[in-house]
């Protein structure tokens, strides 16, 4: 810019130059009039230099500025999600990032696809906000004993109190908080049964045994849009370290979203910390939901797809005559970038859940297909972890956090938990009232206490699919019911 204007400058004095020279022929009141003009013509000069200097600067700043709202937009994505700066920056480097982070900045597993479209920008649901707020006042109103509210919306009220929501009978909560959107609490308790933690009985023990108190770390792990980053902020915000600040990591020396395969390989550590030193949960999710959620935001893995014919677990006629050679397949393939040099395919999206889960459990029998088998026995894992549900971290935190930071080595902070109010991966733009500092749980409650919503976007020959793929014993393992097609 400043160069600009050096430029700009000496233009004008050769201009200045010119124009007095020729004036010297010409009458002394023309003389005058020319300078004055010239004069004149200078100063406009230097005046749309200014303006352009001006614009430039503007477009600049707007540049930066919308550069570090995208960052920190990234930096909230994710129920799978606060997203971003910690994602995989090998999955961003590499290939689509342009695409990846629209996609973070389009959704999240939070919206389902038709929230997604008129979503607000305003995305960044500021945590910070929430830890400012006097959370004690939100417990002066005694939910309870309020003979007002239905005894199957108490639960979930809480939940979002311990996501920082003010739930009391004032105006602004219930302009905040539609709750006839709200699920009821038994409706999730017949979906999806009591929580779940796998490997408490195996791990826990076994971890602390052999890690030294200091050295202990705990971690998520899981594939994309599996609540990894929601786990993340839980863990962080309420599992306590008695001997240092550490302990909670963001993710495993490997990567949380690497196969377990890779576990050994600390591609992803910047510390020298060996792997064995972090106990990781693995989160998963509901496979329905999951391939939504895919569907959204595809992250590192790649597959055709178009958003109004997905999930696509076998391709669908339109499919077969954009792209003949699926004509010839079975499933849709999926290729799953994990880091430049780790790429592997997998037959489809049903595919690529079990075999990524398979590899953390294993079962006794091999017979996969044994529907009918009541008995499913896990095998002792060959390191410790443990498994949640997403669904579980959602509406069951109360119960499941505690038990994952003792697990670790870590106390749980005592008291209600403190829930995350930015859940996921940009969990944004709920419709709901203003949108708030922190819809994003809110959100997340709505949707995934619908249960009905597991079935948007599979039509029948994708549900009979489904249903033939999904690894029957992960499914009964972690009561996920089939949808029956
Ligand atoms: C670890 O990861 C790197 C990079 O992806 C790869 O080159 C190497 O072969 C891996 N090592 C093992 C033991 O898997
Ligand atoms: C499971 O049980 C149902 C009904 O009892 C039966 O029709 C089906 O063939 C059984 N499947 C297997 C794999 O045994
Ligand atoms: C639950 O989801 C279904 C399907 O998306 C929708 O039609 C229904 O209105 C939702 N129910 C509630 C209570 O929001």
């Amino acid at each position: 810019m400043a160069e600009t204007t050096m430029i700009m400058t000496s233009k004008a004095a050769k201009t200045k130059r010119r124009a007095s020279s020729t004036s010297s022929s010409t009458t002394t009141y023309n003389t005058i009039r020319r300078k004055v003009s010239s004069m004149l013509f200078l100063q406009l000069l230097l005046l749309v230099v200014v303006i352009i200097s001006v614009v430039i600067l503007g477009i600049q700043m707007h540049t930066l500025e919308s550069t570090f709202s995208s960052l920190s937009a990234s930096s909230v994505i994710g129920i799978d999600s606060i997203i971003g700066q910690f994602f995989d920056q090998n999955l961003i480097k590499e290939g689509t990032r342009q695409q990846q982070q629209q996609q973070q900045q389009d959704d999240d597993d939070g919206g389902s696809g038709s929230d997604g479209k008129n979503e607000d920008k305003d995305q960044d649901d500021d945590t910070d906000d929430y830890s400012k707020k006097e959370t004690s006042k939100l417990y002066d109103y005694d939910l309870e004993n309020d003979q007002n509210v239905d005894e199957d919306l108490k639960p979930i009220l809480k939940i979002l109190r311990q996501g920082g929501y003010d739930i009391s009978p004032s105006k602004e909560s219930y302009q905040l908080i539609n709750r006839a959107l709200l699920p009821k609490w038994s409706e999730i308790m017949t979906a999806y049964g009591p929580p779940k933690i796998l490997g408490l009985e195996t791990s826990c023990q076994a971890f602390q045994n052999s890690i030294s108190s200091k050295k202990r770390n705990i971690a998520p792990a899981g594939i994309f849009n599996t609540g990894t980053n929601l786990l993340s902020h839980l863990l962080g915000k309420n599992c306590v370290w008695e001997h240092r600040s550490g302990g909670n990591m963001w993710q495993p020396p490997w990567g949380k979203h690497i196969p377990a395969v890779r576990r050994t390989n600390h591609t992803h550590s910047k510390s020298r910390t060996p792997y064995y030193n972090t106990l990781p949960v693995v989160t998963i999710r509901d496979p329905y939901t999951w391939m939504q959620s895919m569907c959204r935001q595809n992250y590192a893995a790649q597959f055709d797809h178009d958003k109004s014919m997905c999930p696509n677990i076998i391709p669908y006629p339109d499919d077969i005559l954009s792209h003949p050679r699926y004509g010839t397949m079975n499933y849709i393939p999926i290729w799953v970038k994990y880091d430049p040099e780790y790429k592997i395919h997998y037959d489809s999206l049903v595919h690529l859940w079990n075999e990524w889960y398979l590899q953390y459990i294993q079962f006794e029998e091999n017979d996969k297909n044994n529907e009918n088998n009541s008995i499913i026995k896990m095998k002792d894992p060959s390191f410790p972890f443990l498994m949640v549900r997403m669904e579980d971290l959602v509406f069951h935190g109360q119960t499941i956090v505690p038990q994952l930071c003792e697990c670790a080595g870590a106390k749980f902070r005592g008291g209600e938990i403190q829930h995350v109010s930015a859940i996921a991966n940009g969990n944004h733009g709920i419709e709901i009232g203003t949108g708030g500092y922190n819809a994003g749980l809110l959100r997340s409650v709505i949707k995934y206490g619908n249960v009905t919503k597991r079935k948007d976007g599979y039509p029948k020959f994708q549900l009979e699919a489904a249903h033939k793929l999904l690894d029957s014993r992960l499914m009964k393992l972690l009561s996920y019911p089939y949808e029956e097609p």
